[in-house]
């Protein structure tokens, strides 16, 4: 349950609120490539200006180390905002100061105020007390609705709480309370689908879910890399070499749980390989464990050694046919599937189609989650490739949960404190 005040505990009416948002959205060629993370700002929004608040809504946007970088300015995001909205929204060239009076004093009732970048001052990441006195300037009260960035203590995460009365908005609420709840007590059986280039990034998601889950099943490049560890010729394909003793560490332990109940740990059984990630390239499927697919290719000939190995040239791009089938028929007999990470090559825009040669593994994962198998688990879906990838295909709005947070979503599945909520007023 969650522990902190809330908007609805406080009142808003009247009142100069500001608001700290994760609109650390993707630009390009100026303009909001992926609006997903305003649009589960709005309630939050929505919400102050029913109640005749006058919100100012504060974010970063990407890394722009301390300075002014007309790249990372948030001035797309208020174009978007407003057609969101339906209202004004007066963009401040600064986050303090004149910019942010001067906007203010412009504002027409039922409008917003949305400041420039955060992270254009070094201030920012220093969680500097006077900079969040800055920022604070003008507001009675603070609402903290940035999950993806409550994993950070900085100024807008920390230090303001203690300049401000703070509480949480609602999609704030709902990120803490619906992953924590799928974490500590899910619907059984529950089943960890994980992918992602790097273990060591995961490790401690994919560990806690080694102890609580019934099933994890890996893809992606880090499939490589547990691949490799157990000691397949992976060919040229992506492999983290550091975290090989760390996939042997995971592969143990793995065992070890397997042995003291009904648990399942599942690496891809075979993959799509081709020597180049483009669309047209030459592609085939290497079924390196079962060789279903290359008896059937070769049937009723002997499956010569080349069709169930990689070759030196080749990389794995995606999970194949077999492994698909294996992890979506899975996922009938569970209650709950919490996602993170695709299986194959998406991130690469011309790629990003069903029909795309290495997309084939995630879009299995896609339709057995929406229930094309039949049955349709509970599904909480994170991280920036999944989300980017299922957003791409227009079909966010029907999974049950997905997480605006990247890192924001690991520490808390991992099970670690976020500094960014603990600071908020307590019920
Ligand atoms: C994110 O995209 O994960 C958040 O906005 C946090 O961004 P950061 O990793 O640059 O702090």
């Amino acid at each position: 349950m969650f522990v902190k005040k809330t908007l609805e505990d406080v009142s808003v009416n009247g009142k100069t609120v500001l608001v700290r948002t994760d609109f650390n959205v993707p630009i390009k060629d100026g303009k909001v490539a992926d609006a997903y993370r305003i649009k589960q700002a709005l309630p939050t929004i929505k919400y102050l200006l029913e109640h005749e608040a006058k919100p100012i809504l504060i974010s970063h946007l990407g890394r722009p180390e301390g300075r002014f970088n007309s790249d990372f300015s948030l001035h797309p995001v208020a174009q978007v905002l407003e057609r969101m909205l339906g209202v004004k929204v007066e963009f401040a060239k600064d986050c303090i100061g004149k910019p942010v009076e001067a906007a203010l004093t412009k504002l027409a009732p039922g409008g917003v105020v949305l400041c420039e970048n955060l992270r254009f001052h070094p201030e920012e990441e220093e969680n500097s007390e006077s900079f969040a006195k800055l920022l604070a300037k003008g507001a009675d009260l603070f609402v903290q609705d940035g999950f993806g960035v409550v994993h950070r203590k900085h100024a807008s995460t920390d230090a303001i709480t203690r300049v401000l009365p703070s509480v949480a908005g609602f999609l704030l609420k709902r990120e803490v309370d619906t992953i924590t709840d799928v974490m500590a007590n899910p619907k059984r059986p529950l089943m960890a689908i994980i992918g992602g280039a790097k273990i060591a990034d995961k490790l401690d998601l994919i560990k806690r879910f080694i102890e609580i889950s019934d099933i994890v099943a890996i893809g992606g490049a880090m499939g490589n890399t547990f691949l490799s560890a157990q000691g397949l010729f992976i060919g040229d394909s992506l492999v983290a070499s550091n975290d090989l003793p760390l996939a042997r560490d995971i592969l143990r332990l793995a065992d070890q749980e397997a042995k003291k109940r009904r648990f399942v740990f599942v690496l891809p059984r075979d993959a799509v390989v081709a020597e180049k990630i483009e669309s047209n390239a030459k592609t085939r499927i290497v079924d390196f464990s079962t060789h279903v697919v290359a008896e059937i290719e070769n049937y009723p000939r002997r499956v010569p050694h080349g069709a169930i190995s990689i070759a030196k040239h080749e990389r794995i791009l995606d999970i194949g046919p077999f492994s698909g089938s294996f992890i979506a028929g899975a996922m009938q007999q569970v209650s709950t599937v919490v996602w993170n990470g695709t299986m194959g090559v998406t991130e690469v825009s011309s790629l990003i189609d069903a029909s795309g040669p290495f997309a084939h593994g995630t879009e299995l994962i896609v339709d057995a989650l929406l229930g094309q198998f039949g049955y349709r688990p509970f599904s909480l879906v994170g991280g920036g490739d999944t989300v980017g990838y299922i957003e791409s295909r227009g079909l966010i709005d029907q999974f049950d949960h997905v997480s605006t947070g990247g890192g924001a979503s690991l520490e808390l599945m991992a099970g670690r404190k976020l500094p960014g909520v603990e600071a908020l007023e307590d019920k």
